[in-house]
């Protein structure tokens, strides 16, 4: 199967379900899965669920997309504390198979072509979890983003920091700066699997999936991907001009093509 495949639910716990169900199947069947993984609002209940499902964690590799430039680990709106607090801390998983990119590294381009080298020693990533920023953006790549960019330090966007203030407390609190995998980096996962809920997100996830491939919404590229799976709820799929062909193709789809 080479597309990208919508799947849209009545709900967000729905979708979810699905995105926890391919990668638990992963996780099962793959000898040392390499997990890319995702903060934020969106992946919270995916986390939940693949505690609840108990899984042997101890062979997983995880990278995490983006971290917070000049937060210490331990600081609470750190992305290493995130990570720790909804998945790590629950399951079996090794400290030395967690990579994240550090937002204290004194020589950040340095810190991130070393965790480009950490991806490809680990053999590339299996499977990238994505959110969508309301402007379009995957990891912290933010709209005019290089489609070709690796793993380095960015600068977020006024709708960015407004969009986290919501978990600094202000606005005035929320960091300029952050380490992100870069584009080129994330198309080189062998699959991606991008969870967007909620109005708010329908017009990124429409851009996306059927606006131009444009720097302009950096999720577009995912249309060059050779597999990407993107679980959504009603209101996030509200602005999908297609939502009837998704929906018909996936309660349609041959066993064949199953997950
Ligand atoms: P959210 O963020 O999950 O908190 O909505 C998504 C993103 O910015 O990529």
């Amino acid at each position: 199967m080479s597309q990208m495949e919508i799947i849209i639910q009545p709900t967000a716990e729905q979708a979810t379900a699905i995105a926890a169900g391919i990668i638990s199947k992963l996780v099962r069947e793959k000898p040392k899965p390499v997990l890319g993984l995702a903060t934020g609002s969106t992946p919270q209940k995916l986390y939940r669920m693949l505690v609840d499902m108990q899984l042997d964690w101890r062979e997983v590799v995880t990278f995490n997309l983006d971290e917070y430039v000049g937060l210490a680990p331990t600081d609470e709106n750190s992305y290493r504390k995130f990570m720790w607090d909804h998945l790590f801390d629950h399951v079996n998983i090794a400290g030395k198979n967690v990579h994240i990119p550090s937002g204290e590294a004194k020589n950040i381009p340095w810190s991130c072509s070393r965790y480009e080298q950490k991806i490809r020693a680990a053999g590339g990533v299996d499977l990238q979890v994505l959110g969508i920023g309301t402007e379009g953006h995957i990891g912290f790549n933010e709209a005019t983003s290089s489609l070709a960019s690796r793993t380095r330090i960015k600068t977020l966007t006024k709708e960015t920091r407004k969009a986290n203030a919501r978990f600094f407390g202000s606005y005035d609190k929320v960091p300029h700066h952050v380490i992100t995998m870069g584009i080129g980096t994330i198309m080189e996962a062998r699959q991606c699997l991008l969870l967007a809920f909620g109005n708010k997100k329908a017009g990124a996830v429409a851009a996306m999936v059927e606006g131009p491939i444009t720097s302009w919404v950096p999720a577009s590229v995912l249309q060059m991907h050779p597999r990407v799976v993107v679980c959504v709820d009603e209101a996030a799929a509200s602005r999908l001009k297609k939502a009837d062909y998704y929906r018909w193709t996936y309660e349609n789809k041959p066993d064949w093509q199953r997950f």
